[in-house]
């Protein structure tokens, strides 16, 4: 189905939806609606109810819709819920596959700040939504009493987010609704949708792809500009003005852009320091093109000289993902296991890497410098759901980035690529383009 669609509008199975020049880019509605009949063969014949994220509080606050709702239907408005109801043909009542997508009352004065929005009375909002059916929010109790009213076991096959507070008010409403003394238990709808965001389909590839690509020309810009006496910031800067100017909508993360003692800190955001001669510089930045993440880290001289101790330790980094790299077999490694003793795991193989190369200044060895994990997914979240240490197979995206943190050194490096596992079970490397050695490095500094 997604082929013929991919057919049907040339060779990109993904397209612009509206004229806008930075528009998001949407795959057509049956690959949407696909994933929905996906879940609802998960849900043992009973209903899931998913909610769409809010309009912020504060309307000027950035928004994003949520990251499963968007993964179902491609609707990027806050405040919908859809609900699907899993085909149950020998129940007390049989159920065909049903799905609604319910959509908010108005709110005109907001929309003189937010921008106008459609409803269930939309002319044409099937068609624009792709969903089979549409109808107000204020319909969705009523749905949810009409289907547990006629069977009521249904009310323990009940999957919601378990955090989204509508879902509880949603569940013991209806509980009211239908004279229950306690609402009941629902389970976790985000388990199933996490199991099917993990294995990527050719258009999620090519939005995943074009995220690496706008990464890509932001990294290069920062190593084209980076020298002593430029701030932190001013790096984070020119590369969220490169990742804007490719077609991305934001960073998928906060810019990391940590130099001397600052590369240490892994999650370093506050970019308040000037860079000086001499010091390493880690840059752990990237964007999201049409809501599909990148993530990219590169560490790069300031001076663009890796001083001898720098490189020493850039290229046991270097040399920890290539032995990762190597060691891949798809179907049988694993990634993100943190307790580094399953041969399967390329966090064992990467770790062990390290901790036999090199020495810190005391003579002893690196591992305990790396503090974190190989790698995660990649996805519509930059740390895509998964159950780790999670099996790599054809179709996931995920992330290879060891690193080694001396602060007594002002020492941090970590080396991050994007990888796709090929329907041949090979690895490609996203981010090829980047340079990865040391050497590469220093000559994309040099091209200034
Ligand atoms: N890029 C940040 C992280 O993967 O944790
Ligand atoms: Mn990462």
């Amino acid at each position: 189905m997604k082929f013929r669609w991919g057919l049907l509008f040339g060779l990109s199975v993904v397209w612009t939806v509206a004229s806008a020049a930075n528009a998001l880019e949407r795959q057509p509605a049956s690959v949407y609606h696909a994933r929905r009949v996906a879940l609802a063969d998960h849900l043992q014949g009973g209903i899931a109810v998913l909610f769409a994220a809010e309009e912020p509080q504060l309307d000027f606050m950035p928004y994003r819709q949520d990251s499963d709702f968007y993964y179902l239907t491609g609707w990027t408005e806050p405040g919908a819920a859809l609900m699907i109801v899993g085909d149950a043909p020998g129940a007390a009542t049989p159920r065909a596959y049903t799905e609604i997508l319910f959509l908010p009352t108005r709110d005109l004065r907001m929309e003189k700040y937010t921008g106008v929005k459609m409803d269930a009375a939309t002319p044409g909002i099937v068609q624009a939504t792709g969903v089979d059916a549409v109808e107000p929010m204020t319909e969705l109790p009523a749905e949810m009493n009409k289907l547990i009213g006629a069977d009521r076991r249904l009310a323990t096959k009940l999957w919601t987010q378990p955090l989204a507070p509508q879902a509880k008010a949603l569940v013991e409403f209806t509980a009211a609704t239908l004279g229950m003394t306690s609402a009941p238990e629902t389970k976790d709808g985000t388990d199933l949708t996490a199991q099917l965001r993990v294995e990527k389909d050719p258009g999620e590839i090519e939005l995943l792809k074009k995220a690496s690509e706008a990464s890509i020309k932001a990294q290069f810009a920062m190593m084209r500009a980076v020298k002593p006496g430029r701030t932190e910031r001013a790096i984070a800067g020119l590369m969220t003005a490169a990742w804007m100017e490719n077609g991305c909508e934001r960073p998928s993360y906060a810019p990391i852009v940590g130099s001397g003692v600052n590369s240490t800190t892994l999650h370093y955001s506050a970019n308040d320091r000037m860079m000086e001669d001499g010091d390493i510089l880690l840059v752990d930045a990237a964007c999201e093109y049409s809501m599909y993440a990148s993530d990219i880290t590169r560490t790069v001289p300031v001076n663009g000289h890796f001083t001898p101790r720098q490189r020493e330790i850039y290229n046991i980094v270097l040399g920890a993902q290539q032995a990762a790299i190597d060691a891949f077999v798809a179907g049988k490694s694993t990634i993100n296991d943190r307790d580094r003793q399953d041969p399967n795991s390329l966090d064992t193989v990467a770790y062990n890497y390290i901790n036999t190369h090199g020495k810190d200044l005391h003579g002893d060895p690196l591992g305990k410098y790396w503090l974190h994990g190989l790698g995660h997914m990649v996805g519509i979240d930059v740390h895509d759901p998964a159950a780790y240490p999670a099996v790599l197979k054809p179709g996931m995206v995920f992330t290879i980035e060891p690193g080694i943190y001396i602060p007594e050194e002002k020492l941090g490096v970590r080396i991050e690529c994007d990888f796709l596992v090929g329907e041949d079970g090979k690895l490609i490397d996203l981010d090829a383009a980047l340079p990865h050695t040391a050497d590469e490095v220093e000559a994309a500094m040099r091209a200034k």
